[in-house]
């Protein structure tokens, strides 16, 4: 099974992401926490990538799909994939086609994690992530037992440099511009599942363990 979970920014999306890959035995790729890991290293795809991440803007398509090349190189025939925020654009979306098709693969399908925008920004705004293991917390909705690390690894918390109320209108901007229009495109070839990211962590969690289940059943709608 190879599917990609999207949505704009804050929705939940890495939240979910790491549990729903290890219960359904995929392979979990976030090109934000790639990118982020680039950036860390200092490398020139890292730096090439901050002048745009800074902005909240996409980075440019050909560095993207290089990255899911090489990822997508490195992984096992036998495991679907988790592509978590990606495809974002239509070239995006083209190259990834083409990409499995080359390796006997496609998209099963495409979770669309879905909230209003003022709900966003109020995640957003505190979010908390660990900066060990990228698992994200919020101070109110899922604070951390010890203020300032994550309860698990022990990792220092910090907050995305992007997290600020303005960046994330920039950044809710670019997903109503950009990949909004390939929602439409996965709906139109019935790829596209829509599922509320509204409520709480466990109600969301459920409605993903749904929908993932018919996806792999094939009675998804
Ligand atoms: P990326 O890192 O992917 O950021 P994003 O898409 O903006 O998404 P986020 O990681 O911010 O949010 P999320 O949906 O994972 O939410 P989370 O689970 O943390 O991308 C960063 C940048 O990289 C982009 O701006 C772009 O520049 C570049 N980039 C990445 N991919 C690209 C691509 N394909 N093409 C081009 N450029 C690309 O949850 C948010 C908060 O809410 C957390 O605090 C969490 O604890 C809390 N929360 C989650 N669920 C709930 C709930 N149900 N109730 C209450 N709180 C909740």
């Amino acid at each position: 099974m190879n599917l990609a979970l999207l949505g704009p920014s804050g929705v939940g999306k890495g939240t979910h992401a790491v549990e729903l890959a290890t219960r359904y035995q995929l392979r979990h790729l976030a090109t934000g926490d790639l990118l982020r890991q680039n950036l860390q290293a200092r490398n020139a795809l890292g730096l090439l990538a901050r002048r745009y991440m800074e902005h909240g803007d996409l980075v440019p398509d050909e560095v993207i799909d290089a990255m899911i090349e090489e990822w997508v190189g490195r992984q096992p025939a036998s495991l679907g994939s988790l592509f978590d925020g990606f495809p974002r654009t239509a070239d995006q979306v083209r190259f990834l086609d083409e990409l499995l098709q080359g390796l006997g693969r496609r998209l099963d399908a495409v979770i669309y994690l879905r909230l209003d925008d003022d709900a966003i920004v109020e995640r957003l705004t505190g979010r908390q992530i660990c900066r060990s293991c990228q698992t994200p917390y919020h101070h109110r909705a899922r604070p951390p037992k010890l203020a300032g690390w994550f309860d698990h690894c022990g990792g220092e918390l910090y907050r995305r440099p992007d997290d600020t109320e303005e960046m994330t209108r920039t950044r809710l901007r670019v997903f109503h511009r950009t990949t909004e229009p390939i929602l439409s495109h996965y709906a139109d070839v019935g790829k596209l599942l829509i599922v509320s990211g509204a409520g709480s962590v466990g109600d969301v969690a459920q409605r993903l363990d749904v929908a993932v289940k018919a996806i792999a059943a094939g009675t998804a709608q």
